[in-house]
């Protein structure tokens, strides 16, 4: 197991609260504005300020954003200010883009670290077909194996029926024929219209009300979900999705494999991960920020993987103060 340092060490994780809460309470400006990139551009510069604050030899391994040609953070970009630990950097400014532009639920800022080499670099290819669960039932999951054995598995470690569980899913047409599965299986489905990590965190949360993931989504946003899920005891399982043959054949040409199983520690390698997220607009995990004239409140959570704490962060910040501190114009 790679470690990051002589112990104690650090939590880095507390650290990167600052960097989701600066890129939320910029990005919660355009809640509602419909300019997507206004929005990713303020998360991006926000999180690219306060990162470079960080003591830290990070690189951008999942710099999220080629997708919808976003702004974002380049991968291979180094951030932190050069000095050990040296480590991969996920970045996902704002998780809901679309949400946050126009007004709805569960956007989300997020970034995740872990040991140099230990990310999992999806390269150029953007989408992957997930299967995420939380603790209890980590263990019983198989992606190559059918929708209904997968149900009745999980259902089994939950002490539950099918029936019970309740999946999410995207709300995209290409999970028609697996909604069409799960409907035969019998489990309850929510499609969201945005946000797999955090539909996948949900699996791993208390009261959630999700038991599991399904259907293809981003490949950075994997990433980023398994290394939430490893530090929060849940399980992630990915396959790179090619959307045609020729996305198929440059894969290929590029030495990546789209029927290997990308399990968890294929996704990130090490137990020693740290992850932040900041609530932008009202979730169900997180509230959004709120601007309340010289202040302004935003709520995190922070893991970390090697001691499996789990933080909620509520925080209270001086607009006047921040100000005068920082380039920043909250
Ligand atoms: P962004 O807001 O970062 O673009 O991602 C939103 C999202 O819903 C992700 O959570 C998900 O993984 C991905 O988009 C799905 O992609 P698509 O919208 O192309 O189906």
């Amino acid at each position: 197991m790679a470690v990051l340092g002589a112990t104690p060490t650090r939590n880095l994780a507390l650290e990167l609260a600052r960097v989701t809460e600066a890129a939320a309470m910029l990005a919660g400006r355009y809640m509602g504005r419909g300019d997507k990139e206004g929005a990713d551009g303020a998360a991006v510069n926000a999180m690219r300020l306060v990162l470079s604050t960080l003591d830290m030899n990070g690189v951008i391994v999942i710099g999220e954003g080629e997708k919808d040609q976003a702004p974002m953070l380049f991968n291979g970009e180094k951030v932190g200010n050069g000095s050990t630990p040296d480590v991969d950097v996920a970045v996902d400014p704002v998780d809901g883009t679309r949400p946050l532009a126009f007004g709805r639920s569960n956007a989300l800022a997020m970034v995740a670290l872990a040991p140099r080499g230990t990310m999992f670099d999806p390269g150029p290819f953007l989408y992957m077909n997930k299967l995420a669960v939380g603790r209890e039932a980590k263990g019983v999951i198989d992606i190559e194996k059918p929708i209904t054995e997968n149900l009745k598995a999980i259902a089994k470690a939950k002490g539950r029926h099918v029936e019970d569980l309740t999946t999410i899913v995207l709300d995209r047409p290409r999970h028609e024929g697996m909604i069409a599965e799960i409907r035969r299986a019998g489990a309850r489905i929510r499609q969201i219209p945005d946000g797999d990590v955090a539909a996948a965190l949900m699996t791993a949360w208390p009261d959630s009300g999700v038991d599991v993931l399904l259907g293809i989504g981003g490949t950075p946003e994997g990433v980023i979900a398994a290394c939430a899920l490893r530090a929060m005891g849940g399980e992630i399982q990915g396959k790179l999705y090619a959307r045609d043959e020729s996305e198929l054949q440059r894969g290929r040409d590029a030495g990546y494999d789209f029927e290997k199983v990308l399990t968890i520690d294929d996704l990130v390698s090490s137990e020693d991960v740290f992850f932040a997220t900041t609530g932008i607009t009202d979730g169900e995990l997180l509230k959004g920020v709120r601007y309340q004239g010289d202040h302004i409140t935003t709520e995190s959570l922070v893991v970390r993987g090697l001691t499996g704490t789990i933080r909620r962060i509520q925080a209270t910040h001086s607009t006047e103060k921040l100000e005068n501190l920082s380039s920043i114009h909250y």
